[in-house]
């Protein structure tokens, strides 16, 4: 799957490095005293959130301030992809729920070990100045079997959560892995690795079966597939309470060269970056989704196979798109595979794709997405 794969926690605007490695030397050249203010209005906020829970809810959060009606009764962790934003952290602590850093580092730098360690300081260095409660790390990058990075990885992992765990107590750390561990190049020691952190995020999304196959559009995150992840994450030798569902909040939209009737949007077969078709789709959110299902043409669909509803409608140019998604109906049943397999909870990418309007019938729809999370409630 070397096409792009927008949906997972790993594209996002970054500062640009020569930025990043400034703001991280007059992180280092300027320590922050001791008892660097809390920002909240209770400082027992600033304390690190202590408790473990039996079930995880993990919530990617992209920025602004959404956050506010988010369903904090399930939330467990806040992973923030946007900025820092302290109104967040302290209300979150106010809910019992954590938030962490997210990390990424080039793994051809983490093979030297100081260079590893002092990215590792200034990462627990952030979250303590932040009063944030551990790191998810993101490192979505290609690493072939038996190189430096393969083992040097599985060393960062240990290292960092170490490191946590000591300086920040009750803190967590995490690391996002693709659907299925079969993925060709990305050869990780994932047993290393769900055992060094506190557990694995698993990105049940972009798997696009159809895509990478036949040139067909399909579903983002297929049920039938996805579970066969697990399997083999399970097979491999990690324990189920290592492993955390992610499923998506947004979906994508095909633009099919072709619609038949019996709804087959076929994609144009010309070879690209590694898949058999230059596929023209882009990632929706459940937002813009549920504005456009009940003009489409064809109303809502459910695909028994996949276990996924879609929907087609013509654009004004008069082409024909297929957009695939989920909606509360597809997350419940993998919400209740969650629940039999006993994994360790359920999250999502992201939860500022909902929406958070105060129109009646957008309520209504959102809070049914956050309570197909935990069916069993
Ligand atoms: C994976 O990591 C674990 C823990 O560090 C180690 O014991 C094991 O040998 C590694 N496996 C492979 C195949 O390198
Ligand atoms: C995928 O990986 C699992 C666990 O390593 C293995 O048991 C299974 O045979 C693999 N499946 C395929 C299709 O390669
Ligand atoms: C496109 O779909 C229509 C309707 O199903 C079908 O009759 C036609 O043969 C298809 N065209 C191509 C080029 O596949
Ligand atoms: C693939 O699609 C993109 C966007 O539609 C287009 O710009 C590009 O030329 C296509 N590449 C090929 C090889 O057809
Ligand atoms: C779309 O249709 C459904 C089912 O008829 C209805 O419940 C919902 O309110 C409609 N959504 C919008 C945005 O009008």
């Amino acid at each position: 799957m070397a096409a792009p794969q927008p949906g997972r926690p790993g594209l996002r605007a970054r500062p640009a490095r020569g930025a990043l490695r400034l703001a991280l030397l007059l992180l280092l050249a300027v320590p922050l005293a001791a008892g660097d203010p809390c920002p909240c209005q209770d400082a027992a906020l600033c304390r690190p959130i202590q408790q473990r829970r039996d079930s995880e809810v993990f919530v990617f959060d992209v920025g602004q301030k959404t956050w506010k009606s988010y369903d904090w009764s399930l939330i467990t962790t806040v992973a923030v992809f946007g900025n820092y934003d302290s109104e967040l952290m302290c209300y979150a602590h106010s809910q019992g729920a954590r938030v962490v850093l997210t990390g990424d580092v080039s793994l051809k730098d983490i093979i030297d070990p100081t260079f590893r360690a002092s990215w590792i300081a200034q990462k627990v260095k952030l979250a303590k100045t932040q009063y944030m409660d551990g790191i998810n790390l993101d490192i979505e990058q290609h690493v072939k079997c038996f190189s430096p990075e393969y083992d040097a990885l599985t060393a960062l992992v240990k290292e960092i959560t170490e490191s946590f765990h000591r300086e920040i107590e009750g803190s967590q750390v995490t690391f996002d892995v693709v659907w299925s561990p079969n993925h060709t190049r990305r050869c990780y020691n994932y047993t290393g690795i769900a055992g060094a952190c506190d557990f694995l995020f698993v990105m049940s999304y972009d798997v696009l079966t159809g895509v990478w196959s036949d040139c067909i559009a399909s579903a983002n995150s297929p049920y039938n597939k996805i579970l066969t992840g697990y399997d083999n994450y399970i097979k491999m030798g990690i324990d189920p309470k290592k492993l955390v569902m992610g499923i998506p909040w947004y979906g994508f939209d095909f633009t099919c060269l072709n619609l038949s009737k019996d709804d087959v949007c076929t994609l144009a077969k010309i070879p690209f970056r590694g898949s058999p078709c230059n596929a023209t789709m882009r990632q929706v959110t459940y937002k813009i989704i549920m504005k456009q299902v009940n003009s489409s043409i064809s109303g809502n669909q459910w695909d028994k196979v996949q276990q996924s509803p879609y929907y087609n409608y013509k654009d004004p140019a008069g082409h024909f798109h297929q957009v695939w998604y989920d909606n509360p109906h597809s997350i419940s049943l993998k919400a209740a595979y969650v629940q039999y397999r006993g994994l360790r909870g359920i999250g999502m990418w992201h939860a500022n794709c909902l929406d958070y309007s105060e129109d009646a019938t957008a309520k209504q729809q959102t809070e049914e997405m956050w309570k197909a999370l935990k069916p069993e409630l």
